[in-house]
């Protein structure tokens, strides 16, 4: 099985060398707990250290927003963009219905996901993709369907998405309701499922990384401290303590 590396810093050594290719990961953790940074840092690296271009589809946040915060990872979205290694389609639009300077927006009607997967699928074509991230499942709008039509547009996104070759970070959130995703199924849908902690204790706070599954990898079980840094995401080892 082929390995893309994920460009966050000590993560890969957990996973046997990183993502399976071609599969669908599920990144899913409270507000604030990092998901959206671990997004970009996959396509960031990915596009700069191992020369893959990206797809960013960003469905909560404006497209300037983020390229503004990336900046004080040393991240300069603009320049991999004007390079054709990152594309950043801008889904907000068609949730808001507001006009837009974006290049890559979503027709802004009502946001569906067959139009996304079509704007997603030509933009891999275009200029030959091989990561991608959605920012998120949960602004989908799919709490709208029954649960069986959830089910049939995740399996359609990582579906198609798989057949394109392309190896996906999906993100979801994780409420007080639901253990690991917004609608408590995704988990079941993807390939790989990592959940990314962010407890206050006392007066600071703890991040922390678990990998729940990682189909056809023999991947770390612990609860691995994690820091956002200046240049990114640090995943730490854990100690092993001897019984
Ligand atoms: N340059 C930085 N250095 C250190 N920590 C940072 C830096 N930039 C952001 N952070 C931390 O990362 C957090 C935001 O991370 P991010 O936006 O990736 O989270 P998220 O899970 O996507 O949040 P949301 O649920 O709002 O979408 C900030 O609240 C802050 O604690
Ligand atoms: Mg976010």
């Amino acid at each position: 099985m082929r390995r893309v590396r994920t460009g966050i810093y000590g993560l890969d050594e957990l996973i046997q060398g990183g993502f399976p290719q071609g599969r669908s990961i599920l990144v899913s953790g409270t507000c604030g707990s990092g998901k959206t940074t671990f997004g970009i840092q996959y396509l960031y690296m990915g596009a700069e250290v191992y020369g893959e271009p990206g797809i960013y589809v960003t469905l909560d946040e404006r497209p300037n927003l983020i390229r503004e915060d990336c900046l004080n990872f040393g991240w300069d979205l603009r320049k991999l963009e004007a390079q054709n290694m990152l594309q950043i389609i801008d889904g907000t639009v068609a949730r808001l219905g507001f006009p837009t300077e974006e290049e890559f927006t979503l027709p802004s009607t009502a946001l569906d996901v067959d139009k996304l997967l079509l704007e997603i699928l030509a933009a891999i074509k275009r200029f030959g993709a091989k990561r991608i991230v959605i920012d998120s499942l949960a602004a989908l709008g799919l709490s709208l369907r029954s649960e069986d039509e959830i089910r049939k547009a995740m399996l359609k996104i990582s579906y198609l998405l798989g057949k394109a070759g392309i190896t996906s970070v999906l993100i979801s959130e994780i409420s007080e309701e639901k253990k690991y995703s917004k609608y408590g199924i995704e988990e079941f849908l993807v390939d790989g499922v990592i959940i990314l902690h962010y407890l206050g204790v006392g007066g600071s706070a703890t991040r922390a990384l678990q990998i729940l599954k990682m189909r056809g990898t023999k991947h770390s079980e612990y609860l691995h401290p994690m820091e956002i840094t200046d240049k990114g995401i640090v995943v730490k080892k854990v100690e092993e303590t001897e019984i």
